[in-house]
């Protein structure tokens, strides 16, 4: 790549905060970004916020507030943490704004020129309580494809499909929850079928990630339907020649991309089609919206006359437990309240996010590998090196060596740089970034094997050309971590002796001798997280988890709990007495399989070990119940569930099956009385 390039991310909607998924589109693409240009290349970086469709207009109405409020709000949020995480944009605009809602007439009007675009009456939901039309988000059922339940224009819980209006089985309104009733409207469709064979052409040369292009053609190659490209509402830009229609908001939001380079373009006295027209297009995205990168725009680019993309590059989902991101469910780990306003540094969660795997495949967010990765990785191998040459040459030495930097050190240096270089163009940003914390290995065992510390009381000359090496290697690992951890490699920079800008430096100048005559001050550069700290945070998750767990099941602790009537019946002391209750120890739980409910307990009853069977495994894993002194009825008659024998019960109390246990330690078997 030597063309000028324009880089974009994903846009995020606005109508929801910054999370850690969204970081990996962003923050691979700023990486990405900041390397090549250190290599010199011409690259334009653009996103913007995402401001159309109907969640936003959804979310505006919940909260009382015009849309365009409303996208303001968080298109701010985005800047902000976008800056704080360092992905720095040339350009960071609102696709609600005028350039966008120009360059979307334009493309759509060649579009419709072209012959690409015809009108439909179709019968679209229309909820009889609210009287309106429900596009999209306004309207919930049945998908056709694989019967789970989604909304209008996604099978959000099964299949992922995008669904076209009138396509959803059982429509209700997302309001009221009426069943909508279908009425005729005229809508305009875009001719994606007509672009069959163009795509099979374009996507085996489309360049990025692979699961991207295979995606992509696996979706040609199988359903290739037109798509309704308008909708019946207010918000959004206004479908040419029309007065009552918008266009679908997956029309207008990549065509984003382009309007945000004509801004950036405008303010810098530049040219927007240099990029568009004759240089490389590259997108970063998450896997989700690989259709819409992959086939959508380019049969609309190609369509309307313009150039389609060079690359896409999707990286796969963040989930966290292995569940997917759920605001409502409580999985959520969000960059600003939960991440920067803990005091957490940006480049560790830029490098957690560059190196826990590679780019394409899914990333499980834990705090604790994250701990790991950050103690394990930066702070025993990059962290510990740096400091070691640095503090020796400072305190111990006491002068930067005149001598020269051996002629091997530059070698593994040469072949480190083209290692990196070659995996951050094919973007393998772990393998790179890999790569980088290798060089700093490479540091760390050659200072380790040569212990100038020792040598600087045996041979002062051997001691200061080992010294010297390990200054040049530092140099090395300051310019090539750079795009990975901005803030840190200036720091590194400065203790180094630099005065300067680290990120005006090309990387090749890691190959450039050690100049400096002093080193800086120099102090640790990568505090570790520590065990305290990371409890805390992952007792946040778990608090969200639970309450938005209590609150599905209209649980909320804070509410009052539907106390059940007294029984009528009335029992005699010799009706208690019948039943032998008493002090159980669970020694060993299991989950009986194939179940979802059942956990076979082994209880300690004094006298002997009895097998329980018991429906709690919803509430309690296995793992917690073993070591619980619970109360049993022991002279129930045996029963058998899923042909798993129970020989007595154990108490507990409400739907959360809160377990009766003995306030204080008695043994095992002590009769309950
Ligand atoms: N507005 C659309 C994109 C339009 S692009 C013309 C959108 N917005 S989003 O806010 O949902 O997502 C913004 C970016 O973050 C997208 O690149 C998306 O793929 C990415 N991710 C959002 N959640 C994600 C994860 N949980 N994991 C990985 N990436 C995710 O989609
Ligand atoms: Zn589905």
């Amino acid at each position: 790549m030597n063309k000028p390039t324009v880089v974009t991310c994903g846009l995020p909607y606005t109508n929801g905060l910054c999370h850690l998924g969204h970081l990996r589109t962003y923050i691979p693409g700023d990486f990405y970004v900041r390397y090549l240009r250190r290599l010199g290349e011409d690259i334009v970086f653009v996103c913007g916020s995402d401001n159309h469709g109907t969640p936003i207009v959804v979310s505006a109405e919940a909260e009382k507030v015009s849309p365009r409020e409303i996208s303001e709000r968080y298109h701010k949020h985005f800047d902000e943490v976008f800056k704080a995480m360092g992905v720095r944009f040339d350009r960071f605009g609102m696709t609600d704004d005028e350039t966008n809602h120009k360059r979307t007439d334009a493309i759509l009007s060649k579009l419709i020129e072209k012959g690409y675009v015809y009108e439909q009456v179709i019968q679209q939901s229309y909820c009889p309580k609210c009287g309106r039309f429900l596009p999209d988000r306004y309207v919930e059922g049945t998908c056709p494809y694989c019967g789970k339940h989604a909304r209008g224009d996604e099978c959000d819980q099964g299949c992922g499909r995008h669904l076209e209006p009138g396509e959803i089985l059982d429509p209700q309104c997302a309001t009221c929850g009426t069943k909508a009733e279908l009425r005729e409207q005229k809508h305009y469709y875009f001719k994606l079928s007509a672009f069959r064979d163009y795509l099979l052409e374009y996507l085996p040369s489309l360049q990025g990630t692979i699961n991207a292009r295979n995606y992509a053609i696996g979706w040609v190659e199988n359903e290739l339907k037109d798509w309704c490209i308008t909708r019946m509402m207010d918000w959004g830009v206004r479908f040419p020649g029309t007065d009552d229609l918008v266009c679908y908001v997956w029309v207008d939001a990549p065509i984003g991309y382009i309007s945000f380079t004509e801004e950036w373009a405008k303010e810098h006295n530049d040219s927007w089609k240099k990029y568009w027209c004759e240089g490389d297009r590259v997108h970063f995205i998450g896997s989700d919206i690989i259709y819409h990168h992959c086939v959508f725009w380019p049969a609309m680019l190609h369509g309307a006359g313009y150039q389609p993309p060079t690359a896409v590059v999707a990286s796969g989902m963040v989930t966290i437990e292995g569940e997917k991101f759920s605001k409502s469910r409580g999985y959520v780990v969000w960059t600003k309240e939960d991440y920067l306003d803990k005091g957490l540094p940006a480049d560790y969660l830029r490098y957690y996010l560059l190196d826990y795997t590679s780019h394409t495949r899914e990333l499980d967010f834990s705090w604790k590998e994250f701990q790991a990765r950050i103690n394990n990785e930066l702070v025993n191998t990059f962290g510990n090196f740096a400091n070691r040459s640095m503090t020796l040459v400072k305190n111990k030495l006491g002068h930067v060596p005149s001598v020269a930097v051996e002629e091997e050190i530059f070698a593994e240096i040469k072949k480190s740089l083209a290692l990196i270089e070659e995996n951050v163009r094919a973007y393998e940003f772990k393998a790179a970034v890999d790569n980088i914390l290798l060089l700093a290995g490479y540091g760390n065992s050659y200072i380790s094997n040569s212990a100038p510390w020792k040598l600087l009381k045996e041979d002062v000359p051997a001691a200061e050309q080992v010294l010297k090496n390990c200054l040049q290697i530092v140099k090395a690992c300051a310019l090539v971590i750079q795009p990975v951890m901005p803030e840190s490699a200036q720091k590194l920079w400065e203790m180094l002796g630099y005065t300067d800008l680290i990120e005006n430096h090309p990387i090749s100048d890691a190959l450039v001798p050690f100049e400096n005559n002093e080193l800086g001050e120099v102090k640790p550069l990568f505090p570790r997280i520590d065990d305290k700290q990371r409890e805390e945070l992952e007792a946040t998750l778990a608090k969200r988890c639970e309450e938005a767990k209590a609150k599905a099941e209209g649980k909320n602790m804070t509410e009052q709990p539907v106390i059940e009537p007294i029984s009528e019946e009335i029992v005699t002391i010799d009706d208690v007495a019948k039943l032998d209750l008493r002090v159980g120890e669970v020694i060993k739980a299991e989950k009986v399989p194939k179940t979802e409910k059942l956990l076979r307990l082994q209880v300690d009853i004094g006298s002997e070990v009895r097998q329980i069977v018991s429906s709690i495994a919803l509430e309690y894993t296995p793992e917690e119940m073993v070591g619980k002194k619970i109360i049993v009825i022991v002279n129930l008659k045996p029963a058998k569930f899923r042909g798993e024998e129970s020989n007595g019960m154990l108490f507990a109390a409400g739907e959360e099956a809160s377990l009766l246990i003995p306030l204080r330690d008695v043994p095992n078997g002590t009769k309950v009385h």
